[in-house]
């Protein structure tokens, strides 16, 4: 398994360029299967992540083909196979995504249940609960969800929770419904909003997208189109944390702070000066950073996938702060690999408190999740020494040629088998 071996110590400096957004680009490629037309997409980030959606649908009857660098387009005209297999959604959850759209155009599916992952048990009981609301015949037998459905019906529905792949797998149902679909509690995260633009753009009618109460009209066929994914707001706040962290000068590209107000916020907040232009955000670190207090919750507040790389930030930073962590129940993982690495850091049920220390030191740690693993990098490239971190396929899910991006920006990082 691959490794990445960091030499902390060094400030980012730089520019680098963001690729498009993972939690755009899965659910929208499984709006692919919604219609038999070609369905041209701009933008994709290169992620494992990505390539086993591809494999997913491609299994399925969908037809892939690459256009250059960062573009593809989708033909789902022979889809026959209504099916995702365990042995390929266990390596990824989001697969689930699969579930509306398989039974909005063919009127069934047999889709393996995730199963848990790192960060807590991630149940999809909200996305069963929708679709039944919708008229589908749901049973869960033998881990996997066996659904029916002549046609869907349009209903109101209420999610008991925010779920994010629960609003889009409902959304993407309820674009071919018979009737006129209400999803109250609706998770309002831009990446709810990327796809119902490109549902939009294939002839769905949707609005709402990004309050908590979205509409959907449902229509007889959607047609193809042409859609650029959103920029990867969760890969841009990364980069940022990770100049804060070294005292760094960066300039990221192909983004935008639009989506990251309350990450832009906690960041002035530990003392960085942040200019934000329309598709660049430039970050000036101070030499010393105040450590600051976050409380995640579901968008626009601050978002779960940024909490660890805070952490990492915290370790160093001037002072105590409170991390609470309100959407999965168990994402800490990455607090004892930091502690390897020098921090003081201490857990109580859903907070961490965490007191800034003067220097970390380089170590061997284990990367146990995506984001997780981000909060390793940071920190190793703040820790004096070498840090090698093990498991980093982890990383390879969600960040786009990450040693090669750091490396522009001075880091001294390599990949090692
Ligand atoms: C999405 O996961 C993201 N993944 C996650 O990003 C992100 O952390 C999460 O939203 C929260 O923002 C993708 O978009 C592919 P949820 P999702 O449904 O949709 C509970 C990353 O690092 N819940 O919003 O799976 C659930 O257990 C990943 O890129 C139910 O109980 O998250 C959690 O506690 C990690 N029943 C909470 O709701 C359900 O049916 C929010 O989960 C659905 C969710």
């Amino acid at each position: 398994m691959d490794k990445l071996l960091i030499e902390g110590g060094v400030p980012l400096v730089g520019e680098v360029a963001i690729s498009g957004a993972k939690n755009a680009a899965l659910p929208i490629l499984c709006a692919s299967l919604l219609c038999g037309d070609t369905l041209r997409l701009s933008n994709i980030p290169h992620l494992n992540d990505i390539s086993t959606m591809l494999r997913l649908i491609g299994q399925m009857g969908v037809v892939v083909t690459m256009e250059g660098n960062e573009a593809l387009t989708l033909d789902s005209s022979g889809l026959n196979n209504p099916f995702a297999p365990y042995d390929m959604v266990k390596t990824m959850r989001a697969s689930i995504l699969v579930l509306g759209p398989l039974l909005a155009r063919c009127g069934e599916a047999r889709v393996s249940l995730p199963g848990g992952c790192a960060i807590g048990a991630r149940p999809v009981d909200q996305h069963i609960k929708g679709l039944q609301a919708m008229g589908a015949e749901i049973t869960v037998e033998g881990g996997y969800v066996h659904a029916k459905a002549s046609r869907l019906r349009g209903t109101r529905i209420v999610t008991d929770m925010v779920t994010v792949t629960g609003t889009e797998n409902l959304m993407m149902a309820a674009v071919l419904a018979d009737g006129e679909t209400v999803i109250e509690n609706a998770a309002r995260e831009p990446e709810v909003v990327d796809l119902a633009n490109c549902l939009v753009s294939m002839g769905a009618l949707i609005s709402g997208a990004g309050t908590d109460c979205i509409r959907i009209q449902g229509v007889d066929k959607l047609h193809g189109a042409a859609h650029s994914v959103m920029p990867d707001r969760i890969e841009t706040g990364t980069y940022l944390c990770a100049a804060a962290a070294t005292h760094g000068n960066v300039r990221l590209t192909h983004t935008s702070a639009v989506w990251l107000d309350s990450v832009v916020d906690k960041l002035r907040e530990t003392g960085c000066d942040i200019d934000c232009q329309a598709d660049a955000i430039i970050l000036k670190a101070p030499q010393r950073l105040k450590a600051v207090s976050i409380r995640t919750a579901p968008y626009p507040a601050f978002p779960t996938d940024m909490q660890a790389q805070f952490m990492a930030i915290n370790c160093v930073a001037e002072g105590s702060a409170v991390i609470r962590e309100t959407i999965f129940e168990n994402r800490f993982m990455h607090a004892v690999e930091l502690i390897r690495l020098g921090a003081d850091i201490r857990i109580d049920a859903n907070n961490a408190l965490v007191t800034g220390v003067p220097k970390l030191d380089g170590a061997t740690v284990m990367a146990t999740d995506l984001r997780a693993s981000a909060s390793l990098v940071i920190a190793g490239l703040v820790a004096q020494g070498e840090t090698l971190i093990e498991r980093i396929y982890h990383l390879d899910r969600g960040y786009e040629r990450i040693e090669e991006k750091l490396s522009r920006l001075g880091a001294r990082v390599r990949r090692v088998r």
